[in-house]
């Protein structure tokens, strides 16, 4: 019903409730109780003696804004972290592309157990995937993912975002986005892969982390964080629709930092340090250590090294 308000309001100057009561096949008190709820989500509604008028629409991505995927959208002012409340989506079957945002996380995580400061302005969300693929290749989802934002961020603010393996996205040697992946396997098949997404959007990150930037510091105004969530996903619908994901590995390595260069590799239980030269079918890191030897890197963080 509100994105059907807002659809109205948006098409006219003004619109008057007996126009919006008829149009929705609903009673004038109801159009008039959902506009007050509206108003106190932040929308700046005007009652003229004609009717309602927009003024203007907070930035917040509330499920109501995105209405070609009703049902799929999940808000939340504030939770925990938006990975445990998709994951309980996901195994009661929620189905696939379902998406949970939260404004602030109260406990939100990023890899290798840390903790993912999640400051209001920033965008927060996991996407629940099913992809009908072996487990062993789910890399490539998780990297078709981060290809994906950084060419939602790139048509949404003209901002290139490079890759830094395994799904970071920095822009320079700062960190923009980071990216989580979770899934639940039964044998040889993916219950569901979620995918979760931290973008310093509108937030100011570099007060608790020196090495970040968001979109907002880059380019001196607000980003329409809905308007980048409707990319970004579209844009991943599209990628995860095509037959092969073949060709995905390709284009990362086009718009990485990592290949060629010296790198620090931290994983949970081991340090070592070598030249990254490639990135295998899978997404696994291929390293050149410093006896000449190769080693292949399935999961860790990377830190490039000074030239
Ligand atoms: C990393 O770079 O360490 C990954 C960070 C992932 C953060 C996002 S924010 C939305 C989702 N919910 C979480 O608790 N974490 C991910």
């Amino acid at each position: 019903m509100k994105s059907r308000i807002l659809q109205l309001l948006s098409q006219k100057q003004t619109v008057s409730g007996e126009a919006l009561s008829r149009q929705l096949n609903v009673s004038r008190v109801t159009i008039w109780k959902h506009i007050n709820q509206l108003r106190e989500a932040g929308y700046q509604i005007k009652s003229t003696g004609k009717g309602y008028q927009l003024k203007s629409a907070p930035d917040s991505p509330f499920s109501w804004e995105f209405p070609e995927r009703e049902g799929l959208v999940h808000y939340f002012d504030e939770i925990p972290s938006t990975m445990a409340k998709a994951k309980e989506l996901a195994r009661n079957g929620c189905p696939a592309y379902s998406v949970v945002i939260a404004e602030t996380q109260t406990s939100g995580r990023g890899r290798l157990q840390r903790t993912w400061v999640s400051d209001k302005g920033g965008l927060y969300f996991t996407v629940v995937l099913r992809p009908e693929i072996p487990p062993a290749l789910m890399g490539r989802v998780s990297f078709a993912a981060s290809l994906c934002l950084s060419r939602a961020i790139e048509k949404e603010t003209g901002i290139l975002a490079s890759v830094k393996w395994p799904n970071d996205l920095l822009v320079g040697k700062k960190k923009l986005c980071g990216i989580l992946s979770e899934m639940d396997v039964t044998g040889e098949a993916i219950d569901f892969l979620n995918i979760g997404i931290g973008i310093n959007a509108n937030n100011q990150p570099e007060r608790v982390e020196s090495n970040a930037v968001s979109l907002r510091n880059i380019l001196n105004r607000p980003v329409d964080r809905k308007s980048l969530l409707s990319s970004f996903l579209t844009e991943l619908e599209q990628e995860l629709a095509s037959p092969s994901l073949d060709h995905i590995i390709s284009e990362w390595k086009e718009r990485t930092i990592t290949l060629n260069r010296q790198v620090k590799i931290v994983t949970t239980g081991e340090t070592f340090e070598g030249e990254a030269i490639d990135v295998d079918e899978n997404g696994a890191l291929i390293l050149r250590l410093p006896d000449q030897s190769t080693k292949k890197v399935f999961f860790g963080d990377c830190f490039i090294q000074p030239d």
